[in-house]
């Protein structure tokens, strides 16, 4: 012990000679430099928002370039179809499980977050043919949604990390869509779906999820308005889905402007559906240009920036909608929204945003 604190007093000695200023007198105090941090990834996999795509169980099965790309460039998935309502539920309480659980357990096994998209939303695939079919009181409408995403979820607890609670509420003009949950038990459908998904998973991030706020000033207030007073109301969301379906045409302030008013609620934000169409008026034949392409890549690039510059606790992800061209929703079109070309090659977009994270 005492030989131990003697080699201690020797070194400590050593140490203080060794980095006080020949120049200077004893008493000087070294500050030792601040040496930034290193900042450098060269795949989005390391990128400080977490990067994601959405994703189909079908495709991760049998394509390996297709998995391969998702597992080395992502932190985060979606499932783009398989957990919408329509998919699952079959009847009451019948559920067609085994996509999601191929989902819940490749995530699991590749170790990426997974995003539960969604638990409501007005459309076809959003409705099952049973509930657009089921008559009752607003009490048994009321029922019927609580068991669905009490089921979903509980599930899935502890396993799918955050969930869309309510798809797309909004119409462009920031009416609340008229939806079937909103007929059949009024507007504080959305405050129900957002507390019967708190019942079932406690610790579940739960956002509301919509397209067009970008260019819809109506529908960004409306959600502004509506995510204010649910938070008010202390109903458990914690976060806003920004969709972003956007393209070259699309204007930059717009973007950083939504990004920002949505961040004044404090709650947290998802970029979750992000794709930029360079083809948004669908030419044919379409022929794509690096011009085209630069275009694309200043979008990305900008939506990540700006993702950066609000507070760190409230930048909950970026999610492109597909991983590749060449299984975009929009290929069709045709267009080229994503971040990856028709061989699974990262395209200009990819450094685009590789280079914000790099703050370049
Ligand atoms: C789309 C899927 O990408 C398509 O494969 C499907 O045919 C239709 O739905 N907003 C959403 C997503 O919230 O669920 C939609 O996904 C795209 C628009």
């Amino acid at each position: 012990m005492k030989n131990k604190l003697l080699i201690s007093a020797l070194v400590l000695t050593i140490l203080v000679s060794c980095t006080s200023d020949k120049s200077n007198s004893d008493t000087d105090i070294v500050v030792p430099p601040v040496i930034p941090p290193v900042i450098n990834i060269t795949s989005l996999k390391q990128a400080s928002i977490p990067f994601g795509v959405a994703c189909s169980p079908s495709p991760l099965k049998t394509d390996a370039l297709y998995r391969e790309t998702i597992i080395n460039h992502t932190s985060s998935l979606t499932a783009e179809n398989c957990f919408k309502p329509a998919r699952i539920s079959l009847g009451r309480k019948q559920y067609f499980w085994d996509d999601c659980d191929y989902m819940v357990n490749f995530a699991i096994q590749n170790n990426l977050r997974l995003h539960g998209h969604t638990l409501n939303w007005y459309s076809a695939s959003g409705v099952p043919t049973w509930v657009s079919n089921f008559v009752g009181t607003k009490e048994e409408w009321i029922l019927i949604m609580k068991e669905y995403i009490q089921d979903v979820v509980g599930r899935y607890k502890g396993k799918i990390k955050s969930w869309d609670v309510v798809n797309e509420p909004f119409e462009t003009t920031g009416v609340l869509r008229n939806s079937i949950w909103k007929q059949n038990i009024g507007d504080e459908y959305i405050d129900l779906a957002f507390q019967f998904a708190h019942e079932a998973d406690p610790e579940a991030i739960l956002f509301i999820n919509e397209f067009g706020t970008e260019y819809s000033i109506p529908k960004r207030t409306a959600l502004l308005n509506l995510s204010n007073r649910l938070v008010a109301s202390n109903i458990p969301i914690n976060g806003i889905g920004l969709q972003f379906h956007t393209s070259i045409s699309r204007s930059e302030i717009d973007i950083r402007t939504t990004i920002h008013t949505m961040a004044s609620t404090k709650l947290k934000i998802h970029i979750s559906e992000l794709d930029v169409e360079i083809n948004p008026s669908n030419v044919k034949p379409f022929v794509i240009t690096d011009a085209l392409l630069l275009s694309q890549k200043r979008i990305y690039s900008y939506v990540t920036k700006v993702m950066l510059e609000i507070p760190k606790n409230q930048q909950f992800g970026i999610t492109t909608w597909g991983i590749s061209d060449a299984v975009s929703w929009k290929k069709n079109d045709p267009d080229f929204p994503l971040l990856f070309d028709l061989a699974y090659k990262p395209k200009p977009a990819y450094y685009g945003m590789i280079d914000s994270f790099n703050q370049k």
